[in-house]
């Protein structure tokens, strides 16, 4: 693997962080959403967070778009709006390499550098690697909530934790 480049998001990144979502979302609990959204949605998600001067890093390797990640509003009513959520996504062949704390690191300096006090991670319970790589950076186990999801048929908790940025 040679060296991870992190850049700011840009429109031409869209068919790509695209189909790095896909996955997670048609293959996976790790987001609980069930029917994949386009590109178009993609780039309205996208857009909304760039004009509000949110964080959205794309991690490169060798030119190729292998992770993103974000932090954007944890809940959208005003008091929340010091308080964001992060979402970090790596293509499949990217993970377990550490590239996930690479990308978390910038956008803690972000996220601060962005207004945000209160950082959210919001993580499906099994997930052991997404807690593991929190823990690391800081992030303390708020609660857990039981039942929270249902996908696969089957029922899904998830936890929060939080980290003061
Ligand atoms: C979650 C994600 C961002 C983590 O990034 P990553 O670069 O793959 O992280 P790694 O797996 O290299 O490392 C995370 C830590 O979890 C540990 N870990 C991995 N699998 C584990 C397991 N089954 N149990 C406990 N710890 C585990 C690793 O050892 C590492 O800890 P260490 O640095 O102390 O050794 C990345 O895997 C990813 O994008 N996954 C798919 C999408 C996702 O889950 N996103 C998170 C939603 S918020």
């Amino acid at each position: 693997m040679s060296e991870i480049a992190l850049r700011p998001f840009v429109w031409s990144d869209v068919p790509a962080i695209t189909t790095i979502y896909r996955h997670y979302v048609d293959e996976t609990v790790i987001t609980f959403e069930t029917e994949a959204p386009t590109e178009a949605v993609m780039a309205d998600r996208f857009g909304k967070m760039a004009d509000l001067g949110h964080p959205v890093l794309i991690a490169e390797d060798a030119g190729k778009v292998i992770g993103y990640a974000y932090a954007s509003f944890y809940r959208p009513r005003a008091a929340y709006r010091f308080t964001c959520e992060d979402s970090i996504y790596l293509a499949p062949d990217a993970v377990g390499k550490g590239i996930g704390g690479t990308l978390l690191t910038a956008l803690l300096d972000a996220s601060r550098a962005a207004g945000f006090r209160q950082m959210l991670a919001v993580i499906t319970a099994e997930r052991a690697n997404s807690i593991r790589l929190h823990e690391k950076h800081g992030f303390r186990m708020i609660g857990a909530y039981e039942a929270t999801g249902y996908k696969f048929d089957r029922w899904l908790d998830i936890v929060h934790m939080q980290k003061a940025l």
